[in-house]
């Protein structure tokens, strides 16, 4: 496709993302609940001729755009569930269901999707169209972690040979009007864990004839850190987090247990190994110390983010093409989790991120992006989609 079809076509499409956008974000739906989200896109993606593939999903799409020449395969991914919170935006659409609400831009993400594919529509019914098929993928569950292995499960990848995915994420933190790029790591891997500390409770006065599980559960949580300052090397990033801490009942009781819950984000996998391990040794070996008994769960629940070169090569072309070199920038990691990294075990793929330059980040009441970065979005996704396309043809 030219870029005169393009902007000739976007100038409609801009303002269908937008009514697309704000009707998502009236009514938001939480992981594993999205219905009406699901409905939404087949009839925006049906009434524009799109054929969406039969697999059996309770929600999400998955949806195919097929040049007229057999070739690879690519894939488009957006997420599409909301979170549980009240929103405090004020906006004209906020909304519509209390306690529930788009904060992380994901109605952004799945009309930018839509987005995506009427444009690789009108490339494929072109003259020229291109060789190959592009794989669209609305994804139930980011927030629970679970979608993406919901997706996976259909066999869509084997069954199409994908041989590529792309996604994106807004970016408050991001200037307007960017898009960032990274080859590497972008997100954090996620583990959480839970560890009770058993004591031997007694009278606050007499702690000879207790073992203090508060005290213990103390050393722990300022020792974790010393896994991030003194295990890892300085050049890695890794966050240890305990966000809960459990015990006791009154100031002159020392308790049974405690309790401790938290999470530990890395970017680096052999990072992530090294602190798992020394976690282990760590939490049993300082309860030993002190003489009392623990018992603990640790869980891995998401490997991070990891860009291939070659796919992000693409993603950054194609991003100096639709918003100019000036406007591409080396995309910032964070240690926050996104199951596309589920993806990345099985195929090569690039997430990048779309500048929308908020004052607010990700899950706040007041969260919001900027819907003037909805059709720019939606163009990378199939220039890069296209030229992905063209290389492995
Ligand atoms: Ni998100």
């Amino acid at each position: 496709m030219s870029m005169s079809q393009v902007s000739a076509a976007t100038e409609s499409l801009q303002e269908q993302l937008v009514r697309f956008r704000r009707k998502l974000h009236e009514h938001p739906e939480l992981s594993l609940e999205e219905f009406e989200t699901t409905q939404h896109i087949r009839d925006f993606l049906t009434d524009h001729g799109i054929e969406i593939l039969d697999y059996p999903l309770r929600t999400g799409v998955l949806a195919i755009i097929r040049g007229r020449k057999p070739g690879p395969c690519v894939a488009i991914r957006a997420d599409i569930d909301a979170l549980p919170i009240l929103e405090a935006t004020g906006l004209a659409y906020t909304s519509q269901v209390s306690g529930k609400m788009h904060a992380c831009g994901h109605d952004f993400h799945t009309a930018a999707g839509v987005g995506a594919a009427v444009l690789a529509k009108e490339a494929a019914d072109s003259e020229e169209s291109f060789a190959g098929s592009i794989l669209f993928v609305y994804q139930p569950a980011e927030e629970v972690g679970q979608g993406a292995k919901i997706i996976v499960d259909t066999g869509v990848f084997e069954d199409l040979q994908v041989g590529a995915i792309i996604g994106e994420h807004n970016n408050p933190l991001q200037a307007l009007g960017t898009i960032g790029v990274k080859s590497g790591a972008l997100m954090g891997s996620v583990d959480e864990f839970r560890i009770v500390v058993h004591g031997v409770g007694g009278h606050a006065a007499i702690p000879e004839l207790t073992v203090d599980p508060i005290v213990i559960a103390s050393q722990i949580v300022s020792g974790l850190q010393h896994l991030v300052s003194r295990v890892t090397s300085p050049h890695d990033q890794v966050v240890v987090t305990v966000g809960k801490f459990q015990a006791g009942t009154a100031r002159n009781i020392i308790p049974m247990e405690a309790v401790l819950e938290g999470t530990i984000r890395s970017l680096q996998p052999a990072a992530r190994a090294k602190v798992e391990e020394h976690f282990h040794t760590f939490v049993e070996q300082t309860v030993a110390a002190y003489g009392g008994k623990v018992t603990f769960e640790f869980e891995r629940i998401l490997p991070s983010v990891l860009n291939d070169e070659a796919t992000s090569e693409v993603v950054r072309a194609a991003a100096v093409q639709v918003v100019g070199a000036e406007n591409v920038v080396e995309a910032s990691p964070t240690l926050g989790g996104e199951d596309f990294a589920l993806y990345q075990q099985h195929l090569p793929g690039c997430f990048f991120w779309v500048g929308t330059g908020k004052p607010y980040g990700w899950h706040h009441p007041s969260f919001d992006v900027d819907e003037s970065m909805l059709q720019t979005t939606s163009q990378v996704f199939v220039t890069a989609a296209l030229a992905w396309l063209k290389q492995h043809a």
